[in-house]
């Protein structure tokens, strides 16, 4: 009986895997759930014997392909895949899926009540601000980001948004203000959510010379991936500019000395937590299952982000 093989360091929701454990077993394939795992050998002997593999942030470099002999399809229950080998799956055949939107709107509501916290000064007691009336950047308008501006509308925000890969018309029919270019919607915007995957276009885009021209009072909100920032300059910025702030949802490798450093104007989730909710797991653990049995049945490929 083929074998498919949930490897999850962050679990799922018990109602989640219950679900996936029945689309799976009702497919006729053998369910075989490896959660908490402590080190990265674990998942390499799990995967040896599996002919399928749905994952979250787990990690599936070139070590855990080659280990993986049987391997057909791992599906990444989430949005970013930048956790998975690519080039290693496609040169062994394997076919590497994520499930977009699923968990979205965990993300796009944590992203607010992040907005929320800070203006309120981490609920310190003192007095801090309001949303309503503050210009809010949507940087990459995908399907959170879409989610954050309607949230945000509902808070009476001026919502931007900038994203070279999303039509203006799009953008505007939801009542967002279309930039064209990340410069002016750091220029223009009080409060930044971040929305762009980690890829090499990304990847410590997010410097000097956008977080300094933010106007005054800023706060960078980060649920997307920690990749993108320049560490570098971030570190430059808090020491540039007493007003400005962040919050993420994956702490930086230089947390502990910016916490140390500014304690009221940083804030780190302990662990990324963006779409930890029992929804979110539901819906990305089931269409994941789901992908995993039309693939194997019916050789569908919906959704496959490699050549
Ligand atoms: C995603 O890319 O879908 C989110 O970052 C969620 O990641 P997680 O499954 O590790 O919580």
């Amino acid at each position: 009986m083929p074998k498919v093989l949930v490897a999850t360091v962050k679990p799922f929701a018990p109602t989640a895997v219950k679900q996936i454990s029945e689309i799976i077993q009702n497919g006729g394939y053998e369910f075989v759930l490896l959660e908490k795992y402590g080190s990265q050998d674990d998942l390499v002997s799990a995967v040896a014997d599996a002919d399928a593999l749905i994952i979250r942030s787990d990690l599936v470099d070139r070590e855990v392909i080659q280990a993986a002999g049987k391997l057909k399809i791992v599906v990444r229950a989430g949005a970013g895949y930048d956790n998975i080998d690519l080039d290693a799956a496609s040169g062994k055949g394997i076919v590497a899926m994520n499930t977009p939107g699923q968990n979205s709107n965990a993300v796009a509501e944590l992203a607010l009540g992040m907005m929320v916290y800070m203006a309120r000064n981490q609920f310190d007691g003192s007095s801090g601000t309001e949303l309503r009336g503050k210009t809010l950047g949507i940087h990459a308008y995908g399907y959170v980001g879409k989610l954050v501006s309607k949230i945000a509308g509902g808070f009476d925000m001026d919502v931007y948004a900038f994203d070279p890969y999303i039509d203006r018309e799009v953008i505007e029919r939801d009542g967002v203000i279309c930039l064209e270019s990340a410069k002016q919607l750091y220029e223009t915007c009080q409060y930044i959510s971040l929305h762009i995957p980690a890829n090499e276009e990304t990847r410590g885009s997010i410097n000097h010379a956008l977080l300094s021209v933010m106007p005054e009072g800023a706060v960078l909100i980060n649920t997307a991936r920690k990749e993108v920032i320049d560490e570098v300059s971030l570190e430059k910025v808090f020491a540039e500019r007493p007003d400005f702030r962040y919050a993420s949802d994956i702490a930086p490798d230089n947390a502990a000395k910016l916490k140390d450093a500014y304690p009221d104007r940083c804030f780190f989730t302990p662990k990324k937590m963006g779409a930890q909710t029992a929804e979110a797991n539901i819906n990305a653990g089931v269409a994941a299952a789901r992908q995993v049995v039309a693939f194997l049945e019916e050789g569908d490929r919906t959704f496959q982000v490699n050549k």
